[in-house]
């Protein structure tokens, strides 16, 4: 009976560990995204890239924003607006996740 019920525990420490790991976002995506002429629909050559070249002026973000996050989607997505001439993502896309998680790992803090 002892094993059973430390079998079911551990099954579920590893669905909330990988949960988790999805949850956030990925550097390495969120990069690809920062980096990518038709992210979220974008009309025109123009990458995050073009503008914030290797993330530059971004590297406070994570500081900056730590208490608004939804300032930070909101900003994301009015760079996507204009700059990009793309269409608004969803602020708890996996996307919206990827390309903060990049900008977030900019600081390198
Ligand atoms: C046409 C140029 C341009 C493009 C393309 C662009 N941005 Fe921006 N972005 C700006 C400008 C200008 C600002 C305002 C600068 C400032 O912080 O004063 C800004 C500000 C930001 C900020 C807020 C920085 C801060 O410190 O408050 C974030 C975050 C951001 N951009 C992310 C992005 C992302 C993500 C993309 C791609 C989806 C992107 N930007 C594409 C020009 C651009």
């Amino acid at each position: 009976m002892k094993t059973v019920k430390g079998m079911v525990l551990l099954v579920f420490g590893l669905l909330i560990m990988i949960t988790l790991v999805y949850a956030g976002g990925s550097v390495e995506k969120g990069k690809k995204l920062f980096n990518d002429t038709t992210f979220a629909g974008s009309t025109n050559e123009r990458t995050c890239n073009t503008c914030h070249p290797g993330g530059k002026g971004l590297e406070d973000v994570a500081e900056d924003y730590a208490k608004k996050a939804d300032a930070l989607k909101d900003q994301v997505n009015a760079c996507i607006k204009a700059p990009l001439q793309g269409k608004p993502i969803s602020a708890d896309s996996q996307q919206m996740k990827d390309i903060i998680a990049y900008m977030k790992s900019l600081g390198g803090k």
